[in-house]
């Protein structure tokens, strides 16, 4: 039974797997820096804003730099992620994804994103997809990183719609946390160990559909 009326949709690792070129844009950075990055270390980065993450790698390199300093190398990161994300395509929306979003709409739910990325209109573009959403909340958006509620709360307000009314789906643990935060349910999409606080957690979109999602919420 319909007991929700939106669906906020985080974007990286959820929608398309570009946590993998996150992953490989740090990496090389923090290999000329010469800071040790593992991907157990890039776990701590999912849903986490450009300039956080980076924090992140400084502390874990024990290392400190001036806000100049800092914001030239999270520039040097994009431009090392951008150079991939340009070259996405549609083979790169995870599978099941368009089929879930697709049944939904039909079904009446009305769509949101919930994106600490500020890339996200360049990846809904490249695969297509940008015109199943209703409302678009990203990182030029929100200025509270998640685990904040900021960029679900506005995401569940842009669709008209209390949180309680919404469900989150997110493959960050900060992003499960986010969602708890603001009063919204959450649908881990990923690894059931590392996403232990949702309500439920799937490994991906591929043979589900939103009724099912329902009726395991209840
Ligand atoms: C989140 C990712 O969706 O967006 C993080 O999970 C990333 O890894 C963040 O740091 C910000 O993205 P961007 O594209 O603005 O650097
Ligand atoms: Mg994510």
């Amino acid at each position: 039974m319909k007991q929700h009326k939106g669906l906020l949709f985080d974007l990286d690792g959820v929608l398309v797997d570009t946590a993998k070129y996150h992953y490989i844009a740090w990496k090389e950075l923090a290999d000329e820096l010469g800071i040790p990055f593992n991907k157990a270390d890039n776990e701590r980065l999912k849903g986490v804003s450009r300039m956080a993450s980076f924090e992140i790698i400084l502390e874990i390199g024990g290392r400190t730099m001036s806000q100049e300093e800092k914001e030239a190398n999270c520039a040097k990161k994009n431009d090392i992620y951008v150079s991939y994300i340009s070259k996405l395509d549609q083979s790169e929306i995870l599978p099941g994804v368009r089929e879930f979003l697709t049944e939904a709409k039909e079904k009446g739910y009305k769509i949101a994103l919930g994106s600490a990325s500020k890339n996200s209109p360049l990846i809904l573009d490249r695969l297509q997809i940008r015109d199943l959403f209703d409302a678009i909340v990203d990182g030029t958006k929100v200025s509270k990183a998640k685990p904040d509620p900021e960029v679900f709360l506005k995401g569940a307000e842009e669709l008209g719609f209390s949180p309680a009314e919404c469900i989150v789906f997110e493959d960050a643990a900060a992003g499960i946390e986010a969602a708890h935060n603001g009063g919204m349910q959450a649908v881990g999409i990923g690894n059931a160990d590392i996403l232990k606080a949702a309500d439920l957690v799937i490994p991906g979109f591929q043979g589900i559909g939103i009724e099912e999602i329902e009726a395991r919420l209840k």
